[in-house]
């Protein structure tokens, strides 16, 4: 497969194929979102919460999600790379914004990056376009300003909630996005925006409607132990196996069933012999 460009992504909308993204966070799952021929990979802000264990995605840090970022670039070979910039890093100013996005791509070797909101958010998305690096919208529910939207809930469920939204999601598209994402609203809402979208509209969450859907990793291979939103579907249930794996390795240690002969190294007889002397 050839690597996959923001023109593909682009002609992709245009014959309606639906294009595929997924989250990862480091060099294995880079990998198995290769094997599998995803379309976009997503380090998400989410690694603060299935790969770091916090409770929101707030605390990550720019720090944190180089690492990441980097690991999973060194695991791909196709898909295009996003990175998410964390929250606080980006929405100070559009030179922190163009700072920040810079530092992502320089380090990383990522393809672009992503920001939530509307708002002075536009501005940034701007702002780094300008500078000549891609960026990715985000609109709905955005995770790192759950608390001034009432949480983890969906978004747009009144008439003047979805013009909102929707002026938004224009806003980014008037801003140079290159693709944005909808995470939870209704699906009559993604409806009602789409024949305004000209860039891709990838759904989390947003129904049908939408040009391509991503989903996290860990909720759709059934890593993340913690609670799952509506619009997770789990494809695999990967922590139990995990989990039946680790705790058969244990009971063999503990019954000295593990290692057997054919897991240790021999050495040559007269070594053994000159050993026993
Ligand atoms: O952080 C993340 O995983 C995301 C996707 C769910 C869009 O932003
Ligand atoms: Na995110």
């Amino acid at each position: 497969r050839p690597r996959v460009t923001f023109g593909a992504l682009a002609a992709m909308k245009a014959a309606g194929e639906p294009i595929v993204m997924v989250t990862a966070y480091d060099y294995p799952s880079a990998q198995v979102a290769e094997a599998a021929g995803v379309d976009v990979v997503l380090v998400g802000d989410s690694a603060a919460m299935t790969v770091l264990g916090h409770e929101s995605t707030v605390p990550v840090t720019v720090d944190e999600m180089l690492m990441l970022t980097a690991a999973v670039q060194r695991g791909l070979a196709t898909p295009l790379l996003v990175a998410d910039l964390p929250f606080g890093s980006y929405e100070a100013s559009d030179e922190q914004a163009v700072a920040t996005a810079q530092r992502f791509v320089k380090t990383t070797g990522c393809d672009a990056v992503k920001i939530e909101r509307g708002g002075s958010s536009v501005d940034r998305a701007r702002a780094i376009v300008a500078a000549g690096i891609p960026v990715m919208g985000h609109v709905g529910l955005t995770p790192q300003t759950a608390a001034t939207i009432g949480g983890y809930r969906a978004q747009g469920r009144t008439a003047e909630e979805a013009v909102a939204l929707c002026e938004s999601a224009i806003a980014l598209q008037d801003a140079g996005c290159f693709a944005i994402v909808f995470e939870a609203i209704p699906s009559a809402v993604t409806e009602a925006i789409m024949p305004r979208m000209e860039v891709p509209v990838i759904g989390i969450g947003a129904g049908p409607a939408a040009d391509g859907q991503v989903l996290v990793f860990h909720d759709l291979l059934g890593i993340y132990d913690g609670h799952a939103a509506r619009f997770v579907k789990r494809y695999a249930d990967v922590r139990s196996a995990m989990v039946a794996g680790v705790t058969a390795y244990a009971d063999e240690v503990r019954t000295r069933a593990y290692p057997q002969p054919e897991h240790g190294y021999g050495m040559p007889a007269e070594e053994a012999a000159r050993l026993r002397a």
